[in-house]
């Protein structure tokens, strides 16, 4: 829950990760099950968090895509009910416009840093890469993933090692020790020169690495890994993290960037924070950098960007307000 500043007055959530984690990756069934038990109390200890009561609401928000269309029903059908019984507005929210607009908020409880327009947002998750330009009236996108996400190559390529899921969290702490400068590893620059990302060749290539090690994706304890390893997984991650910023630099050459902001699960990422932070600087580029507590999937960004969004356009009716699994950014 935000208040009309955007200061966080409580962001519960209730993690399906050891659900997800047995299967190695998200069931579809599993996460809408686990949407429909976790919610009510979710709800519940979302308005005891912030000391408020239902009659203190004045908006209502709710992801309505992109995403598994069974997780998005149970959370748009318990917001319709809520709007309709308090006679609110609903405003529908596009899962990628929550994040981002997340590096504006601060997970302390401080008021949201204004958002000025126009600014350039790169979403890093684990569904999606996505570089845009945001301007006051549309979102332009620029840039998008062609295959994987870089999250997602991130939990793949874990997962063939036989690290725990998420992979990102995991692989990060490991490439801290690591050289990434070892490897030379494919940074996924597309033929067509298109400032389009690519990860597939990249997670291909690891893949190669670790039958070249005989490694076999049985479970191993990532503190355990060895140093060889460490560099190997260290070379990923700068190789991911060059093909993000290369784009950032294409598109400021010939955009010129005022203020980027970086968001989404993989902005918890410790190169690319350093690396986005540096490039900013070099470049006189404000980079925001999302509070790390806000850059993995959380309501607080949902209602945040309901409320701008709400402020720009104004409510349709909670009838227009329908599930979407796809939805690109800027339609
Ligand atoms: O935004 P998010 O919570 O969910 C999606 O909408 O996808 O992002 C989750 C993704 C996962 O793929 C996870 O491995 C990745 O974010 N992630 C990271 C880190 N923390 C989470 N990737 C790299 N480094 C991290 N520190
Ligand atoms: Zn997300």
């Amino acid at each position: 829950m935000v208040d009309g500043a955007g200061r966080i007055l409580s962001n519960v959530i209730a993690t399906q990760m050891d659900a997800h984690a047995l299967y190695g990756g998200v069931v579809p069934e599993v996460a809408a099950r686990a949407h429909l038990e976790n919610l009510p109390g979710t709800f519940e200890a979302a308005l005891a968090g912030a000391g408020l009561g239902l009659h203190n609401i004045d908006i209502v928000g709710a992801t309505a895509g992109p995403g598994l269309i069974g997780a998005l029903l149970v959370g748009l059908s318990a917001a319709r009910a809520i709007a309709f019984a308090r006679g609110l507005p609903l405003q529908p929210v596009n899962h990628l416009e929550g994040h981002l607009f997340s590096a504006h908020l601060f997970a302390d409880g401080s008021p949201a840093r204004p958002v000025e327009y126009p600014f350039h947002g790169l979403v890093v998750s684990g569904g999606h890469a996505e570089l845009v330009r945001v301007e006051e009236e549309r979102i332009v996108p620029l840039a998008r993933t062609r295959d994987d996400a870089p999250g997602e190559a991130f939990d793949k390529v874990a997962r063939r090692a036989g690290l725990p899921y998420p992979g990102g969290p995991v692989v990060d702490r490991i490439a801290a020790r690591g050289d990434g400068m070892r490897h030379r590893l494919p940074v996924g620059r597309l033929a067509d020169g298109s400032l389009d990302f690519s990860f597939s060749g990249l997670k291909t290539a690891m893949l190669r690495e670790f039958e070249r090690r005989g490694v076999d994706g049985s479970p191993v304890d990532p503190d355990s890994v060895s140093a060889d390893l460490a560099d190997l997984f260290a070379s990923f991650q700068r190789a991911i993290v060059t093909a993000l910023i290369e784009r950032v630099d294409a598109v400021h050459r010939s955009d010129g960037i005022r203020c980027l902001a970086l968001s989404g699960g993989v902005a918890a990422n410790t190169e690319l924070r350093r690396t986005l932070a540096a490039w900013g600087e070099e470049h006189g580029v404000a980079v925001l950098l999302p509070d790390r507590a806000l850059t993995t999937d959380n309501a607080a960004m949902i209602a945040w960007a309901a409320l701008l969004r709400y402020r720009r356009d104004g409510a349709g009716v909670p009838a227009a307000a329908v599930a979407r699994s796809r939805w690109p950014l800027g339609s």
